[in-house]
């Protein structure tokens, strides 16, 4: 009876999924048609577009049609998307467990295809397609109007690069951002809870109120910055994540010196969403566009040039000579051909830009063999979780068809933590890579650092130097290159390519990029004083133009709508950042002087300023006691009245600058000296000529 109500359920499923797949692929067949390619009666294809709809698999809408029997259009809804992804997968599992037990009948052993696993063994052939979660063309058209209806989630960029990734197959086995088990599944164990290996949490993270409004089960459109339609989701998840354990688990250490641990604290939503995905149109890019591939446009190509093996190098930096021997190294040892496979996402705060690295790459791809290298940019997010981020890299490039993968000392490094120490050690990376090596399906080809041996003329990996004593080994950092760079001074030829160099000098020298200086401190302090002599000594000097971002004056203009909680204040200097950003973009020098009281964010405009050029925090370090006594507005005396709430210093925090750039006393200093020590810090640093 059980077996026989099954094989019904099972027949019913089966018709359900051609009836979906009919109709993502072919949305306006008429129903004769559509009868005829899922191999069902008329009478039986009703009854399945009763129960799909009832379902919410399929939207019936009218069409101008004369023939009664066409006056219905069926459309595919959201959810029938993600429905008929889950029915592929329930087939698929359902038909490997007929074949095993079929093989263990013939043979008396079993086949090894684990159906938890079966994505994997599919993919065992790096040149099959793999799958994607878009639905098809018509489909698409039809689903954004659907979803021009649904509440709608603007998409962070770092959200955009993944569910770039999640869309085209390159997060797959991932079918969605993370539900909650999965979630806490990938945090402690680095596998989903079906248990595929997945070392990185690939979230929808959102802010409170925008949880709240929502309901579980809810479809959602996800758009990008412009309002686009990428993808909708539907939410089966939403919970609230405990940061501080992802970042112990996934980063190793609750600290926010880690860009990714700054990123989860400061950046991210506090709640989380989970669901699975439907693709309607990839994000838009107008850069570099034939540079880019999907994971299955790599492995056409790859079928299409006969590469059966492919070594793949990931890389945020330019590639200098070191590099090059690493991957022609790689490329022989491995015995396969090379994919450059820069990422071109969000890399490290404070990276070259990814237009000058890709002009750098291009400039050096002809001194590789083209018949045996090609180059492919990756619009990933990187995290910098060094070894989990190793593990991470090999399964996304295993999804982009690669065989083999480059670990090389430090992947994915972060950096020193809080008490100045490595987060990682060097090759941590690769042990953890190793551990997994075999399950991943993709190897790994390990490389230690390699360093100029000038005797001998070459490259040589730092362990395989056996007369260490007697040679003599030359490495140049990257804080080295970025000074020698910056200072204009000689980079040898044995570092990096002429071609390269060229290309990084192309970058104005420093004394000519824009800068951003930004004074904080109490109200009263002296910021505005100094700020308006040193706009004046800068304007003296000529060269670039000079703007003025004084608290008072952006409070009266640019933010004359908000107040002084926390939010408001944030957004303030968010304001002021995203203002003096744009100025250093455009070479111009900024200076701002507002409070600006929380640490948090006066780093998060440090890092979008440093995208562009250098960021000068001078911390007015008048204390509140001079301040208060000094009242210049009396606005001291009416926050002890209790007249003026949440008055920084008085009644609202100010988180003192730990690291500033430069600090500066105006208890016993006059203004004008004080302007003049900010001058002599942008001398030291090459802001300004001497
Ligand atoms: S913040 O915190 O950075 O957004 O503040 P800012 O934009 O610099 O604005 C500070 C000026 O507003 C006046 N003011 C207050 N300051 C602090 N707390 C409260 N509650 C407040 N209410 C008004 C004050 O004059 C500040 O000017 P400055 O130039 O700093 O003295």
């Amino acid at each position: 009876m059980r077996r026989a109500a099954s094989k019904a359920s099972d027949t019913h499923n089966d018709q359900m999924f051609r009836l979906l797949r009919q109709l993502d692929s072919a949305p306006d067949a008429s129903q004769r048609a559509m009868a005829e390619a899922i191999g069902v009666s008329l009478g039986r294809l009703n009854a399945l577009l009763r129960d799909a709809t009832a379902a919410g698999f399929v939207k019936i809408g009218d069409k101008d049609s004369a023939d009664k029997r066409q006056r219905y259009s069926y459309a595919l809804t959201t959810r029938g998307a993600g429905e008929k992804n889950r029915l592929i997968d329930q087939f698929l599992t359902r038909k490997f467990a007929e074949y095993d037990a079929l093989y263990s009948e013939l043979t008396g052993t079993t086949s090894g295809f684990n159906p938890l696993n079966y994505r994997t063994k599919l993919m065992e052939n790096n040149l099959a397609p793999i799958p994607e979660l878009f639905v098809s063309y018509d489909s698409a058209q039809k689903l954004k109007v659907e979803a021009g209806e649904l509440v709608s989630w603007d998409l962070t960029p770092r959200q955009i690069c993944d569910l770039e990734l999640l869309m085209n197959g390159g997060f797959n086995p991932l079918k969605g951002f993370l539900s909650e088990a999965d979630y806490n599944s990938v945090v402690d164990t680095m596998r989903t809870a079906d248990g595929a290996l997945w070392p990185m949490p690939i979230t929808l993270d959102v802010n409170e109120k925008f949880a709240e409004e929502l309901e579980v089960g809810q479809d959602i459109a996800l758009r990008d910055q412009e309002g686009v339609i990428l993808a909708t989701m539907t939410v089966t998840d939403r919970w609230t994540p405990n940061k501080s354990h992802e970042a112990e688990k996934v980063f190793g250490a609750d600290d926010s010196a880690h860009p990714a641990v700054n990123y989860l604290h400061n950046t991210a939503g506090n709640v989380y969403l989970g669901g699975p995905v439907t693709g309607i149109q990839q994000p838009v890019h107008y850069d570099f566009r034939a540079r880019r591939d999907t994971p299955n446009e790599l492995r056409a190509y790859f079928r299409k040039v006969g590469w059966r093996k492919v070594v793949a190098f990931q890389t945020r930096n330019p590639l200098h000579r070191a590099h090059q021997e690493l991957t022609f190294r790689a490329a022989r040892e491995a015995q396969a051909n090379l994919l450059i496979h820069p990422v071109v996402g969000m890399t490290k705060p404070g990276d070259v830009d990814h237009f000058t690295r890709v002009r750098c790459y291009e400039a050096v791809l002809d001194k590789y063999p083209a018949a045996t290298t090609s180059m492919s940019l990756l619009n990933l997010a990187m995290r910098m979780a060094g070894p989990r981020e190793a593990v991470w890299h090999g399964l996304i490039r295993k999804n982009h068809g690669c065989t083999h993968f480059i670990v090389g000392r430090d992947h994915a490094g972060p950096g020193k933590n809080s008490a100045g120490e490595d987060f990682y050690g060097p090759y941590d990376a690769q042990d953890l890579f190793r551990e997994h090596e075999a399950e991943m399906g993709i190897e790994m080809v390990d490389f230690k650092h390699m360093v100029w041996v000038d005797e001998r003329a070459q490259y040589e990996a730092i362990d395989e130097i056996k007369d260490k004593d007697n040679v003599t080994i030359l490495n140049i950092s990257g804080t080295e290159l970025r000074r020698r760079l910056q200072e204009g001074l000689e980079i040898p030829e044995w570092f990096s390519f002429p071609e390269v160099v060229a290309e990084l000098r192309r970058t104005r020298p420093r004394n000519k990029q824009g800068f951003t200086v930004f004074f904080t401190g109490f109200s009263g302090s002296g910021k505005s004083t100094i700020a308006n002599a040193l706009m004046v000594k800068l304007m003296e000097m000529g060269g670039r133009p000079v703007t003025l971002l004084d608290g008072d004056i952006v409070r009266k203009n640019l933010s004359s709508e908000l107040g002084f909680s926390k939010e408001h204040r944030d957004l303030n200097i968010r304001r002021i950042g995203y203002v003096a950003s744009e100025i250093t973009k455009n070479g111009g020098i900024a200076i701002c002087a507002p409070i600006a009281p929380y640490a948090t964010t006066r780093r998060a405009v440090r890092e979008d300023v440093e995208s562009f050029g250098a960021f000068v925090e001078v911390h007015v370090a008048t204390s509140i006691e001079e301040c208060e006594r000094r009242d210049r507005k009396g606005l001291y005396k009416l926050a002890r009245e209790g007249k003026i709430k949440e008055f920084t210093g008085i009644s609202d925090p100010y988180d003192v600058p730990t690291d500033p750039e430069l600090s500066v006393e105006t208890e016993n200093v006059d203004v004008d000296n004080c302007a003049h020590q900010v001058l002599l810090k942008l001398e030291s640093m090459g802001l300004i000529a001497g």
